[in-house]
């Protein structure tokens, strides 16, 4: 039997079915609200807002559970590589050996980009932030690589062949961003050794592909692929619910996921540590300006919508920098400056109270630091890594039966209705 809420309004009551997931969860389906009461809800942020069913990842901020396919991220994390977490998101189950096999022979083969593409690059200006290029470039795509998406087995060519050249083009603009030498990819390379060689390879010192580097790059794109439906994510589901191409859909994904707020916060976390580490201001004043209501300043790398504890990414990769320091030798001020802003805040009153702690990018810039990776590029290797998530996520609304063109209501505040007034008039 059907289990319904009630919304009483001026004397009548509206049933509005209960749906349930499959971790029990529970949601009002308000689907038939406005047809029957003339009501729409208002929810700005969409705090309270289910936009759709998924069966992609599973969250629960007040644990502090992330799980992909059902499987703990804490598991994929340690046993598995990023090239097999993709698989598992855009397909629903882990490979067997034969279709990882031929999933590896799918990337190599589309891992070259159309030599035309690089004379787009070439007209970027050097400053050009590195998500504006990787946007541009996404969509660009389609241009380059128009037919091929309606049929079934096409749609995986066209989902391989962005996964496989988004790290080809990431590589590619930082090499041209730096007036160096494209390096191309090999297939004699695996996923993340193909993207750390095309990136820090060049002629006069040849780059010597280091295991260690290797996984910690693996953990961190594992860790980025799939956040159910998070800002960009919901870009993506959104351009394309007005039937847009995968293309064109994932370069909104990577346009959302720049700002700040979202994918661009491992990029400012590090500018605000270094800010700091030169004396600019100390780790007690970034505490109490973030705290001040009045200032608009925020602790980069704290606080998320959906958790209320900590983020389960942070503490993974928090060992792993600890684990990659040891191994390597590795002596980074920032590290320290970032482990004692942790302390302090996860300490104060104000950080306790309002649920902040520290969220995956508070540690994934160290990281980053650590494999070599330029801080602005951070936010590229975060949508290389959203990239296998971004398509499941679009692949699931486009063969989800109830999914519709997304065009939310609004609440107009604006004047009511005037008369136009002539230039002269007014
Ligand atoms: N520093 C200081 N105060 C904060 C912070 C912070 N980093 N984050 C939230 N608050 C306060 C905020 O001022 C507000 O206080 P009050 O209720 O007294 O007015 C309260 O906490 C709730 O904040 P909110 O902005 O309404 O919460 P939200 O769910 O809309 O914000 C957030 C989530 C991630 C945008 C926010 O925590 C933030 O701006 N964090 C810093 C940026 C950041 O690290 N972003 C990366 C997010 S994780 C990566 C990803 O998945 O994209």
């Amino acid at each position: 039997m059907t289990e319904n809420a009630s919304l009483i309004y001026k004397g009548k009551t509206y049933l509005l079915p209960i749906v349930k997931g499959s971790e029990g969860e529970i949601g009002i389906d308000i689907t038939k609200l406005r047809g029957q009461s003339g009501l729409i809800t208002l929810d700005p942020g969409f705090a309270n807002t289910g936009s759709c069913k998924s069966a992609i990842t599973f969250m629960d901020g007040e644990k502090g559970i992330l799980r992909y396919r059902g499987y703990p991220i804490e598991q994929l994390a340690e046993h598995s590589s990023f090239r097999e977490v993709a698989y598992l998101l855009i397909n629903g189950e882990l490979p067997t050996e034969d279709q990882i096999k031929q999933f590896s022979i799918l990337l190599n083969d589309h891992s070259l980009v159309h030599e035309d593409m690089r004379s787009f690059f070439e007209s970027f200006p050097r400053a050009s932030h590195p998500m504006g290029i990787l946007s541009s470039m996404v969509n660009a795509l389609k241009s380059f690589y128009p037919y091929l998406e309606d049929k079934e087995e096409a749609i995986d060519i066209t989902v391989t062949r962005l996964l496989s050249k988004i790290r080809t083009l990431a590589a590619m603009s930082y090499k041209i961003s730096r007036g160096h030498k494209v390096v191309y990819p090999s297939s004699k390379l695996s996923y993340c050794e193909n993207l750390l060689n095309m990136m820090f390879h060049s002629p006069v010192n040849p780059y010597k592909i280091d295991q260690d580097i290797v996984q910690a790059l693996n953990v961190f794109l594992i860790l980025h692929a799939d956040h159910e439906q998070n800002c960009s994510t919901s870009a993506v589901r959104m351009v394309g619910s007005g039937m847009v191409n995968l293309y064109a859909s994932i370069s909104a994904g990577i346009s959302a996921l720049w700002g700040r707020l979202h994918g661009g916060a491992n990029q400012a976390v590090i500018e605000m540590l270094e800010k700091i580490s030169k004396k600019e201001f100390t780790v007690s004043e970034a505490v109490k300006r973030a705290k001040d209501k009045n200032d608009p300043f925020r602790l980069m790398g704290f606080g998320h919508r959906v958790y209320k504890t900590y983020d389960p990414r942070t503490t993974i990769i928090k060992k792993k920098c600890d684990e990659l320091i040891l191994k390597l030798g590795i002596n980074d001020p920032l590290l320290d400056i970032a482990m004692e802003l942790e302390n302090i805040a996860i300490n104060d009153d104000y950080f306790i109270e309002h649920h902040l702690y520290p969220n995956v990018d508070f540690y994934s810039g160290i990281i980053l630091r650590i494999i070599g990776i330029p801080t602005n590029m951070f936010t590229v290797m975060f949508a290389i890594g959203r990239l296998p998530g971004w398509i499941a996520q679009w692949k699931e609304s486009m063969d989800d039966p109830e999914w519709k063109l997304n065009r939310p209501r609004q609440i107009y505040i604006g004047r009511t209705k005037r008369d136009y007034v002539p230039i002269n008039k007014r």
